[in-house]
């Protein structure tokens, strides 16, 4: 009964919402004209030995490595007499690096922004600590695609500040008082979320509860939602799209480094403010992300007159590649509110999303009615045959970092920085798992479309017997066929203070002071690395971080450059070494068990 009677409700507000605000329903993809594809394919495939990257995303890195880069470099090593080399030995041949943040709910987002404060040259102290600058020389990056929908601000500004932030203290499902679903902010919370999703009904696109959760995420990672709107029927960012970044001022000017945020099934896809692609070798194809969610047959629009656009809506691509964090959420952080709530919210939910979709099937999944690559590749891709694409997060085959993109072949990445903010361990830390499981999966499907990782301890109780989780590590450092690794764990303080940055991965809520302490124990992790056997950060750790990021450069010039003596003297303590293995008990004082307020119960 009152199930039912407040579902009536919602969807009451969610009309009038609808009646009055315009804003809500630019959510919706609309329909075009196709633009003419013998000039412009939609789709364009390639082979696993000549992988072809988009032209516009060749042209991005040409032009930032040739103009925005080696400035950068230049800016942080300076001329590189503090790590014993002449950066102008490396113009034209730097090495290439790219970034790959993990997933992981809010807490995983609070980790990442503290380590790209502390390696971001705009950050004045990171930079004295000799690790900001690092984001700078980065050509790529995967993950934390909130920087980007909003123009490239610094972290405190997008975190804590002015942008207004992340809202992080405005509960994610129940902003409007944990108390009582009905309250009137709850409803009209839903009500705007309602709204959207049937406005893309209305547009003829079926939605699921990925779309629903699209627009929560919304609230907090896209521009448009202050504390003072919060609960006003305005955008809430609703209809900026992905493609739309490549027009923004600062990644015209190739001011930041070429991101993906990606979503992976069995076949692994990447989105790019370009493409949607898959270098996976049974697909190997990329398609023109403006006009994804059109039908496609063998590349082609089934009709000529109708195209989409839209479908790349912002909230929806940040969503889909968080989606699992939403099945967490449903199934266990709400199972801690009221029980009735939850029971009203799934039926909210799942029932719109079930009434709104043809044949009523619940799906977790972010759906795409048309696969861009149905008819494409058939002679070697399975889901050829498929008209429909189903995606889910691509942390649920247990690769939580991003790095698929990162090792494609003809990206050729000589450096990668994994920043990992998995809850593998019993206290919530990381434990290399996500590393030996993309370890797995790349030596067994992708051995000739992707570069392997070097190579890492066996198990993860190696890992953790080795503290390879608990500071950073180098690994690879003398591997000729690999990447270098430079591994950042969320781990706790080095200092021995209590650990603040291991919440629940299914913490819907922080407070800001909250926020401001997960955000100041990652960043002074990251710009301390370690000295055995204390709790002092490392003086040198800084220069030791600008050793081997520069180092691949040293192999790509003639006659290539000898390692440095004071680089040399970094990677004795930095890099994995089989033959001189290090041990957690070199790490001492390190508290485990989360100190902060929140209830790890979730
Ligand atoms: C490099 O820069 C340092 C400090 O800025 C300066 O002391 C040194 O003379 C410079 N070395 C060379 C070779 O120019
Ligand atoms: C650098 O980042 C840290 C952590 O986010 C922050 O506390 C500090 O205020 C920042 N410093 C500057 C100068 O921006
Ligand atoms: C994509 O971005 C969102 C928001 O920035 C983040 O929560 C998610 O973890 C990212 N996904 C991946 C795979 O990096
Ligand atoms: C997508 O298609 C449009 C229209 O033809 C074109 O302007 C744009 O450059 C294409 N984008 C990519 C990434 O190919
Ligand atoms: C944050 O502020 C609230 C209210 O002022 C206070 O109760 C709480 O203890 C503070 N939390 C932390 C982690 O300092
Ligand atoms: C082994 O590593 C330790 C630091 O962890 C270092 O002090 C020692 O010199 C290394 N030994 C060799 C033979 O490299």
């Amino acid at each position: 009964m009152a199930n039912s009677f407040t579902f009536s409700l919602w969807l009451y507000l969610a009309f009038s919402v609808v009646r009055s605000s315009a804003s809500l329903l630019a959510y919706a993809p609309s329909r075009t004209a196709c633009p003419d594809i013998s000039k412009y394919p939609l789709v364009h495939t390639f082979t696993i030995t000549q992988q072809v990257l988009n032209p516009l995303e060749r042209t991005y890195i040409t032009d930032r490595e040739s103009t925005v880069i080696p400035e950068s470099w230049e800016a942080w090593l300076g001329n590189g007499s503090a790590i014993g080399y002449n950066t102008a030995d490396f113009t034209g041949h730097f090495a290439r690096i790219g970034i790959a943040f993990s997933g992981g709910g809010y807490r995983a987002s609070q980790f990442g922004a503290g380590v790209i404060s502390a390696i971001d040259a705009r950050n004045t102290t990171a930079v004295a600590a000799g690790t900001g600058g690092l984001l700078q020389v980065a050509s790529y990056l995967s993950g934390l695609s909130g920087l980007y929908m909003n123009n490239f601000p610094t972290i405190q500004d997008m975190v804590l500040g002015s942008q207004p932030g992340w809202l992080l203290e405005e509960d994610l499902v129940l902003p409007g008082g944990a108390a009582d679903l009905t309250a009137l902010e709850n409803v009209e919370y839903y009500g705007a979320i309602v709204a959207s999703l049937v406005a893309k009904t209305a547009a003829g696109f079926t939605v699921t509860i990925g779309d629903a959760w699209a627009r929560m995420l919304s609230y907090h990672f896209l521009s448009g939602t202050s504390e003072s709107n919060f609960f006003d029927p305005s955008s809430h960012g609703a209809g900026q799209l992905w493609s739309q970044i490549a027009d923004a001022t600062f990644f015209k000017n190739k001011q930041a480094p070429f991101l993906w945020n990606n979503s992976l099934t069995l076949p692994v896809y990447e989105v790019s403010p370009y493409e949607f692609a898959s270098f996976d070798p049974d697909i190997s194809a990329g398609a023109n992300l403006t006009f994804i969610g059109t039908s496609l047959s063998g590349g082609a629009p089934v009709d000529h007159a109708s195209c989409i656009t839209g479908f790349d809506e912002a909230g929806f691509v940040i969503g889909t590649s968080s989606n699992v964090f939403w099945s967490l959420i449903v199934y266990q952080a709400l199972l801690n509110e009221a029980a009735e709530d939850v029971e009203l919210l799934q039926e909210l939910l799942g029932s719109l999303t079930m009434r709104l979709s043809p044949n009523g099937q619940k799906r977790l999944l972010t759906r795409f009615r048309v696969s861009p690559f149905y008819g494409i590749a058939s002679s070697t891709n399975p889901y050829s045959s498929n008209p429909e694409l189903n995606l889910i997060d691509g942390g649920t085959n247990g690769e939580n970092i991003p790095l698929n993109p990162l090792l494609v072949n003809a990206r050729a990445i000589d450096t990668i920085v994994a920043v990992d903010a998995s809850d593998d361990t019993d206290e919530d830390w990381p434990n290399g798992l996500s590393l030996l499981f993309s370890t797995e999966r790349l030596s067994t499907l992708l051995v000739d479309s992707h570069q392997q990782l070097p190579e890492i301890p066996a198990s993860t109780d190696d890992f953790i017997a080795q503290g390879l989780n608990l500071r950073p590590t180098f690994f690879g450092c003398d591997s000729t066929d690999t990447p270098l690794v430079i591994y950042i764990p969320n781990a706790p303080p080095l200092t021995g203070d209590a650990p603040y940055t291991n919440g629940a991965t299914a913490q819907l809520q922080y407070q800001v002071n909250e926020t401001e302490i997960i955000l100041k124990q990652s960043y002074e992790n990251t710009v301390g690395g370690f000295v055995p056997n204390t709790n002092l950060p490392d003086p040198n750790w800084g220069r030791c971080l600008q050793c081997a990021a520069v180092d691949r450069s040293r192999l790509k010039v003639t006659p290539t450059v000898d390692r440095s003596a004071f680089c040399t003297t970094c990677f004795t303590q930095y890099c994995y070494n089989t033959a001189n293995l290090t041990s957690s008990a070199e790490l001492p004082n390190r508290q485990l068990n989360y100190a902060g307020p929140n209830s790890k119960s979730l």
